[in-house]
């Protein structure tokens, strides 16, 4: 599935244009479309502003030395490109599989295109079937929240430390668990027949107080670069 990562990184790097403001996502797909705009920076002299879904983007952007610019400097930007852990017909998705689904939110909100990258693996009929659900959470009250989350069946797991799932239900002591770049725990939600009503489920947890965001990217993505097993790569569009 390497191989689909990369295809998919690559041509979206092929959208980067000199003055852009650029969204840099997060994940091992992502790493390909920045290791890629590193290239072109270096062998066309590309000129961009990159802004960061998490500090180990930005760490990576710094290495090959692009610009950055924090966020709270950009007005707009004009394209981010994220990786995704499901994505669906209408091109909705889940996000935070690498715990970064705040900060990609965030940048993804003030884009005024956002293209999602990945390997064919990731298409799905239903949300949830493929992927748990990544909730972030204020760590005060966090317990209260998990346990709310088992009374109403959405079957949560901590995120561990590192990164994988601590057992559906179980009690992990709080330097166990993952703690995102902006302070707070991730508990993931499983769905064993997957989301029936996302756009319900999304209400319900943005209105939930101690939850600080979820990883429902819903009417978010405008286009998905697809890399397939065959080595071509699809371009899906949102209708
Ligand atoms: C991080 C994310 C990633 O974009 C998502 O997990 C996909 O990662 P990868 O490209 O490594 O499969 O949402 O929070």
């Amino acid at each position: 599935m390497e191989n689909t990562k990369k295809w998919a990184g690559e041509k979206a790097a092929e959208y980067v244009e000199n003055g852009m403001v650029v969204g840099l996502g997060t994940g091992s797909t992502v790493r390909f479309f920045v290791e890629r705009l590193g290239e072109r920076a270096s062998e066309e002299g590309l000129a961009f502003t990159g802004v960061t879904t998490s500090f180990a983007t930005q760490k990576l952007a710094e290495s090959l030395g692009l610009a950055i610019a924090d966020i709270s400097e950009i007005d707009k930007i004009d394209l981010t490109v994220d990786g995704a852990d499901e994505i669906d017909p209408q091109l909705n998705g889940i996000k935070g599989g690498g715990g970064a689904l705040l900060m990609e939110k965030i940048v993804a909100t003030h884009s005024v295109k956002n293209v999602w990258i990945a390997g064919e693996d990731k298409l799905s009929a239903r949300l949830g079937t493929l992927f748990k659900l990544p909730v972030e959470v204020v760590k005060y009250g966090s317990e209260n929240l998990f346990r709310a989350f088992v009374a109403d069946g959405f079957q949560p797991a901590w995120r561990l430390t590192d990164s994988t799932n601590a057992d559906i239900g179980a009690v992990v002591s709080a330097d166990k668990r993952l703690t995102t770049d902006q302070g707070h725990f991730i508990i993931d939600l499983h769905f064993e027949y997957g989301i029936s009503d996302t756009d319900s489920l999304a209400q319900k947890l943005s209105q939930t107080v101690g939850i600080v965001e979820h990883g429902l990217f819903l009417g978010i993505c405008n286009e998905v670069i697809v890399g397939k097993a065959d080595g071509t790569v699809e371009i899906l569009t949102r209708k």
